[in-house]
């Protein structure tokens, strides 16, 4: 009942939005949008109809600086020039056989980012959520046949704040009644713990032998850019191979050069059993996920138990294998952190009577407005767009700051000034 008075109180400040756009062109585009369509998003009012690069127009033929990066799906930019290439090469040769065939350009794809991430195979599927379920399947079977756990007791950890998209399964894990409230009841045998505390993992685990895997993200993204402490990943890894559980590491977000490194592991060196990719796979193009596991697990899934008509098929392949090519040719992963450590230390010059805090690694960083003023990170937002700035406010006081990683540091200092200017301008 009390979501139900936070859905109608989401669609007042929706309302109360709209009303502050005075062009026409947007306001159409945006009560149509409203009209047909469902409202399960709260979008910043802006109507964009073109990307390129580190650029969105408006249907006003205003130009933005992206800040959101479709969530960090867009990290080689938007339209990317090699990208949209793979896309139109394929998209006259072959798009869909399903899986009932097989067919050259998964295999080719197969080979390169199994080999590029050091596992053995890759179980490709389409959005992020289904890189979850599917890892989570493979942990479940893996449970059941390789470390014995009796029938329908297996059961799976998760850490607090997690978000890993909106099936039944990710959100029996969650621990936000947004996602939640209203849609019970849930999927049993998941347990959750604070996260970035590695004793009460190690507590949870050896209590109880029927745990198959640990599933986590290596910066929580959707929670607010939470950093763990160092040192947690490498705990991870001696935990769960202490106790004969695995590590699914969901580098949905974090990975792909988001943090500065291929994936979010890579600033401990530590290698997890399964790993979740999406997003920045197809740079953008389409809904593109991967498992990415050795045979040991993988394999436990047998012909005709898990699939989807989509996953693998030879377009994604081929968007996926130049959208990963990108990322490499492009040095995403070094020009992410260097532009991450320039905006750190020029977002740290913020007043903390405004900002009490700024944090994250590579460009995956977020500002938390200080509660105490009048303004919310949602009025914030909606005068970043005025100055050119699109970025997305998250639970009420945080701004997520994720620009495309192909941006260079002349874009970064116009950014941030933009960002200093507007924050500051709240100072009475
Ligand atoms: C860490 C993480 N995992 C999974 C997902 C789900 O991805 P999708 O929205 O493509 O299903 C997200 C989406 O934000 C995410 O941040």
């Amino acid at each position: 009942m009390s979501q139900c008075i936070l859905n109608k109180k989401g669609h007042q400040n929706g309302i109360q939005k709209l009303e502050k756009i005075n062009s026409n062109q947007t306001k159409d585009v945006i009560e149509r949008e409203k009209k047909f369509g469902a409202h399960n998003y709260d979008p910043i009012p802006v109507a964009l109809t073109k990307g390129k690069g580190v650029f969105v127009w408006d249907v006003e033929g205003k130009k933005y600086y992206d800040f959101l990066s479709a969530y960090s799906a867009v990290n080689q930019g938007h339209c990317h020039p090699k990208i949209t290439e793979a896309v139109k090469k394929q998209v006259d040769t072959l798009t869909l056989t399903s899986r009932a065939f097989f067919t050259d350009a998964l295999g080719e794809y197969a080979e390169f980012i199994t080999k590029l991430f050091g596992y053995d195979k890759i179980l490709p599927v389409n959005s992020g959520v289904e890189a979850g379920e599917t890892a989570c399947k493979i942990a479940r079977k893996w449970g059941y046949l390789k470390k014995k756990i009796p029938n329908d007791q297996a059961k799976i950890v998760f850490a607090e704040g997690n978000y890993w998209g909106r099936t039944m399964s990710a959100i029996s894990s969650s621990t936000d009644p947004t996602c939640r409230d209203c849609y019970g009841p849930f999927m049993p045998g998941f347990i959750v713990i604070p996260y970035d505390d590695e004793e009460v993992l190690e507590e949870t685990l050896k209590n109880d032998p029927n745990i198959c895997a640990f599933m986590v993200e290596p910066i929580q993204g959707e929670a607010g850019i939470v950093v763990p402490k160092p040192g947690y990943l490498k705990r991870i890894r001696e935990i769960c191979t202490k106790y004969n559980v695995l590590w699914i590491d969901d580098e949905v977000q974090t990975g792909l050069g988001r943090t500065g490194k291929l994936l979010g592991v890579h600033h401990e060196n530590v290698r997890p059993d399964i790993v979740c990719l999406g997003k920045a796979l197809s740079g953008g193009m389409m809904a593109i996920s991967a498992v990415l596991a050795d045979d040991e697990t993988i394999l436990c899934i047998k012909p005709g138990e898990h699939g989807s008509t989509y996953g693998g098929n030879p377009l994604s392949c081929k968007v996926a294998t130049a959208a990963l090519k990108v990322i490499l040719e492009e040095d995403l992963c070094e020009n992410a952190k260097k532009l991450g450590n320039i905006l750190m230390e020029d977002l740290k010059k913020l007043p903390k009577e405004l900002v009490c805090e700024v944090r994250g690694k590579g460009l995956m960083c977020a500002i938390v407005i200080n509660e105490k003023v009048g303004f919310t990170a949602t009025d914030v937002c909606i005068k970043l767009r005025d100055n050119g700035l699109l970025a997305k406010p998250t639970h009420g006081d945080i701004i997520r700051l994720a620009p495309p990683l192909v941006m260079t540091e002349v874009q970064l200092k116009v950014c941030t000034n933009i960002l200093l200017k507007t924050i500051n301008s709240f100072r009475i």
